[in-house]
């Protein structure tokens, strides 16, 4: 039996101090004698090397085993390092962005996806993890809305614990077992103006409802390190805040596991002006326990100096170093360092047709149809196709956080609709640059011509992937370059036109809308992109995603989202378009966004046919029943989710106008009906008051089904 005390009571400071250093992979290219190049920048010397503790941003299996074997020649105490990464949305295999994940509202197809991911990221050698990212957002400028579930806080958290679940899998410690670190807490989401990296300023309440809940539900599924944010959270950076990183997330959370800094947020500290230099950077980082530093050396520099000058004693490093050896053992390192992974084994275990068929399943289902005038599902009779436009026949289309996955793997539109359709007449025209702010028409009459001359036309827009991401905000979110006007010239040439639409982020294409008979959103959906495409297009599969990120009509609407406060001048969806002196709206656009939270459409035709409550009075222990009844009144089988909302209509802190409390997505044949249950009880009407407690409040609620503007039915009830 492994002890790991003991094995602790052997370790020198440095080696102890080596177990909380995390650098990249390249810190080991060159011999030890060769101390150039990564070592010197990250301030190490050869002696650090065989101590590091982790390693992150590896190239495969190969690169992972030789570096693992060198390492434990080299370390006295043979503990072996820990291999991490961002498996985000697929390892090799990429299944659509998170974005457009969790508009699925599917668990079960999150869980495939991430258990797929987690196997394949295993065969490379990959450990651990740095997913869920489950950032609360609100302002689609920030690029990092892609690698969320987007503005529902219920939805993030149930998301991300389904991940935790799958990437552990049925046992960590065996192949295909992955560690899981949430990210990033808190709040850098909020970034201010939706710069990546801002400040984030937000009242107690507007944490603990929103931004919250979803880090604490993945803390209770299990989640094995947490990583504090970059941002500057109510004037001190998450890394070193007090109240963030020891309060709630040890004290009242209780969390246990281990805590990793973002890459270089302990050295930021400086930048921030909190620390004066690296050492009271890391004194900092450390005392709000921070157990890892990731790439950047101020626990290797200054920790043991600290320990001598008596700012932190050896019992607390051994405490820090017991959760990290504890994670390893967990993982099985102590038993198998490499756990499996071989470059036989990932070749074996990547991209498998399985695989792409799985992606390719989650592409059509996480598709989003935001309009519809008839024009879709297109039939295959049609004998001349033109596929317009810069996604038309292009790779790129996998989506930023990538990981191992190449864009040159994926599947195009163009190659999408020829399998599907070998025999058909394929014209592909790029119609304008694809880069991006090249204000070039010329291509314009040879797009037009292709239009007029075909049956059908396909016209593949968006912003490229490196729009989105991290670092990548935008302060215009209309379609980049000249693609309105290619489309407005190609809609005038062919009516018969449906726009396919991939973005990382809510666009405000309202001048596309106005124009376009159908437009089908893609998000980025993967490798298969290019098939799923073709499925949904031409009807062999069913559009069923929903967006979880307001669309708005123009940027300076943003932050816009369902779940706002109604404020003491509100104006009616009636008079939305027109000024209303005096009322909280703009001179030059309406409240309402472009597309709801909870909007997408489907080729069924679904009717909802009416809800009901058990009763409409409820005790604090009591429950209500809420059914739903929907028919499919179409001849085509479907997939709809049913939304439940909850409205708090008089209570001590102004509450949401509405906050989607359960969901549940159900499947319906042509011309069936089928009746959802859920059950409402009091939990589900808490929220954050004055004196700092999650209550509930007796008095009068609604429940609403439908999403959010857009409520089909309404009852009340009141909570005795
Ligand atoms: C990102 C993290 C990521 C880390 C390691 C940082 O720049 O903010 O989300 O986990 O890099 O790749």
């Amino acid at each position: 039996m492994l002890d790991l005390k003991k094995l602790i009571d052997g370790m020198t400071v440095e080696e102890k101090i080596g177990q909380l250093a995390q650098f990249n992979a390249n810190v080991f290219s060159g011999s030890d004698a060769d101390i150039t190049g990564p070592l010197v920048k990250n301030g190490l010397t050869g002696d650090d090397l065989y101590r590091i503790g982790s390693l992150l941003n590896f190239k495969d299996s190969k690169e992972m085993n030789e570096l693992q074997k060198r390492h434990l020649e080299g370390d006295r105490n043979k503990i072996p390092m820990v291999f991490m990464m961002d498996v985000i949305h697929g390892y090799r295999t990429i299944f659509p962005i998170p974005l457009a994940l969790g508009g699925s509202f599917d668990t079960e197809l999150v869980e495939e996806c991430t258990r797929m991911s987690a196997v394949e990221a295993s065969s490379a050698g990959v450990q651990v993890t740095f997913t869920p990212m489950v950032d609360y957002v609100r302002d689609a400028r920030w690029g990092r809305v892609m690698e969320t579930c987007g503005e529902e806080p219920i939805l993030n958290g149930i998301m991300g614990a389904a991940q935790v679940k799958a990437f552990h899998g049925e046992d960590m410690s065996k192949f295909g077992g992955l560690a899981t670190c949430v990210k990033h807490y808190a709040a850098y989401g909020g970034a201010e103006a939706g710069r990546d990296y801002n400040q984030v300023e937000l009242s107690e309440h507007i944490l603990r409802e929103f931004y919250l809940p979803a880090y604490k539900a993945c803390i209770d599924a299990g989640v094995d390190m947490l990583m504090p944010s970059f941002n500057v959270l109510n004037g001190v950076p998450a890394v070193a805040n007090s109240w963030l990183m020891k309060k709630v997330l040890r004290e009242e959370w209780g969390f246990e596991g281990v805590v990793i800094s973002d890459y270089d947020a302990v050295g930021e500290l400086i930048t921030h002006g909190i620390a004066a230099d690296k050492k009271e950077a890391a004194k900092y980082a450390f005392k709000n326990g921070c157990d890892i530093e990731m790439c950047s050396n101020g626990y290797i520099k200054h920790l043991k100096e600290m320990i001598e000058e008596g700012i932190f004693t050896e019992e607390q490093l051994d405490a820090v170093v017991l959760k990290i050896l504890e994670l390893k053992k967990r993982l099985g390192l102590f038993e198998d360092p490499y756990k499996g992974a071989s470059p036989e084994t990932e070749e074996k275990t990547c991209l498998t047709a399985e695989n792409r068929a799985l992606v390719r399943k989650a592409a059509n289902e996480c598709a989003v149809l935001l309009k519809n005038d008839g024009v879709l599902p297109f039939s295959k009779e049609h004998k001349k196709i033109a596929l317009i436009g810069p996604f038309a026949d292009n790779h790129n289309i996998i989506g930023f956080w990538s990981c191992c996955g190449k864009n040159e793997e994926s599947v195009t539109v163009k190659q999408g609709v020829q399998s599907k359709l070998p025999d058909v007449e394929i014209k592909v025209v790029k119609g304008c640059s694809d880069k991006w702010n090249e204000i070039d028409k010329s291509r314009f009459d040879e797009a037009v011509k292709a239009a007029r001359e075909a049956d059908i036309v396909i016209l593949c827009l968006g912003e490229p992937q490196n729009y989105s991401g991290e670092g990548n905000c935008r302060t215009d979110l209309d379609l980049p370059g000249v693609q309105n006007e290619l489309a407005e010239k190609v809609i005038g040439a062919n009516s018969n036109t449906a726009v396919l639409l991939f973005t990382g982020r809510p666009l405000a294409i309202s001048k596309l809308d106005s124009i376009a008979p159908a437009i089908l959103n893609m998000w980025f959906p993967g490798t298969e992109g290019g098939n799923a495409a073709a499925d949904l297009l031409f009807g062999d599969a069913n559009p069923s995603g929903k967006i979880t990120m307001t669309f708005p009509k123009s940027v300076g609407q943003c932050p816009i989202y369902y779940n706002h406060t109604n404020t003491g001048r509100p104006i009616s969806k009636q008079r939305d378009e027109m000024h209303n002196p005096y009322a909280s709206n703009y001179i030059d656009c309406g409240n309402l966004p472009l597309y709801s939270f909870g909007h997408g459409l489907s080729y069924s035709n679904f009717v909802y046919e009416g809800m009901t409550l058990s009763k409409k009075e409820m005790n604090i222990d009591g429950e209500i029943k809420v059914t739903v009844t929907v028919y499919n009144d179409s001849d085509i089988a479907g997939k709809e989710t049913v939304q439940l909302y909850m409205r708090d209509l008089v209570a001590s802190t102004a509450r949401p106008v509405q906050q989607l409390i359960a969901f549940e997505k159900i499947t319906l044949g042509p011309k069936e009906r089928k009746t959802v249950e859920f059950a409402v009880t009091e939990p589900m009407l808490r929220f954050w008051n004055s004196e700092n407690e999650f209550v509930s409040e007796k008095g009068e609620f609604t429940l609403s089904v439908g999403y959010a503007d857009n409520m089909y039915y309404t009852e009340r009830f009141s909570l005795k």
